[in-house]
């Protein structure tokens, strides 16, 4: 087990470390072939449902953003919940896009059989090639993130964003909302952030270490907006299973809309600096701070400093310092940080 850490004290942080290859691994697996089938079957559907559970429904609200510049306006529901809200709606033209890194969840394939049976099109996206999803998709699409040991799920997450904003700018190449240049930017852009990342990890694992006692508190909140809202849902989700705190991911603007009062002196308030919405990011500080309570920033130039990357990638260089804050917040607190108690990688009851 130790060889298989890789020196690491934990997988968590080697699955951390193993972050930038999986992103530039899992954008050069995405066939040609497959995701044009995909991309089409997409771009053609009557209607698009997006399922998954934790991370990777959290990855699939991010798609919801990248789909929606192509103004192609998807439904994003959890795989657990599919059943109860979206079925219904599910008929011959539908198309079901399942997430899964385990391929095995119970609720998403649960979920699909049911939505088989109505004529759906099932569209897999997995980081396991065998798995049960894979095997009831009518195609699917790896993530190649490489074997994920730690139950917070890292490196899995940060890849199925790459293989969903790859789907979504082929499925806009068929509605010509973007052209082919538009990929091998991507490629660029990913290759560029992996770059960075390799050299500044160690730097963003000591300053994520300084930072654990200000966080080490019963509960926290984690805000922000636009695309990187979904980042604060999945970094609370990394909080409760590496370091068992509670946290609560919250849409920055809905902060100031009852949330804050919870706030007191000392509670801690991680921020993710949006993209867009600075006045609004400018302001909810002045009101944290009015309270005497404790930021912690996530940006290029935060407590916690992001890798500088285009619009549709900061999800990815954002979610990195989030994930290292729980790691050291779960060492710090002596937590079996890859085997949380009673969690289990993969749902399958
Ligand atoms: C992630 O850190 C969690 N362990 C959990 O929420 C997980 O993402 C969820 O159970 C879905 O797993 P899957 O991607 O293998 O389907």
């Amino acid at each position: 087990e130790i060889a298989e850490k890789g020196g690491f004290p934990h997988f968590m942080l080697k699955e951390i470390y193993d972050i930038p290859q999986a992103l530039i691994n899992s954008f050069n697996s995405l066939m040609e072939k497959y995701l044009s089938l995909a991309s089409m079957i997409v771009y053609g559907a009557k209607n698009v449902y997006i399922i998954g559970n934790g991370t990777s429904l959290h990855a699939g609200f991010i798609s919801s953003y990248y789909f929606s510049e192509i103004s192609l306006n998807v439904n994003v529901v959890s795989a657990a919940e599919f059943p109860y809200y979206a079925l219904k709606n599910v008929t011959t033209g539908s198309v079901i896009i399942a997430i899964s890194q385990s391929g095995e969840t119970s609720d998403v394939i649960r979920s699909i059989k049911m939505a088989k049976q109505r004529g759906a099109v099932i569209l897999g996206i997995t980081n396991s090639v065998g798995s049960r999803l894979a095997l009831e998709s009518n195609v699917y699409l790896p993530i190649t993130a490489g074997p994920e040991m730690a139950v917070p799920a890292t490196k899995t997450f940060t890849s199925t964003i790459v293989v969903l904003k790859v789907l979504s700018l082929y499925t806009g190449l068929h509605s010509g909302k973007n052209d082919r240049s538009e990929i091998s930017s991507l490629k660029s852009e990913i290759e560029e952030l992996a770059k960075q990342l390799m050299v500044r990890l160690p730097e963003m694992e000591k300053e994520a270490e300084k930072l654990a006692p200000k966080l080490d508190k019963e509960s926290l909140y984690i805000s922000s907006s636009g695309i990187n809202y979904p980042i604060a849902l999945e970094g609370a989700l990394k909080f409760k299973e590496a370091s068992m705190t509670h946290a609560e991911g919250i849409q920055l603007g809905e902060l100031l809309h009852g949330p804050i009062v919870l706030t007191n002196k000392g509670y801690p308030v991680i921020l993710i600096k949006p993209v867009e919405a600075e006045d609004l990011y400018n302001k909810v500080i002045r009101s944290i701070k009015e309270r005497g309570d404790v930021i912690v920033t996530v940006a290029e130039d935060g407590d916690m400093k992001s890798i500088k990357a285009t619009r549709d990638l900061t999800p990815i260089s954002n979610v990195i310092p989030l994930h290292l804050l729980a790691y050291k917040l779960g060492v710090r607190k002596g937590l079996p940080i890859d085997t949380p108690p009673g969690l289990v990688k993969a749902v399958i009851v």
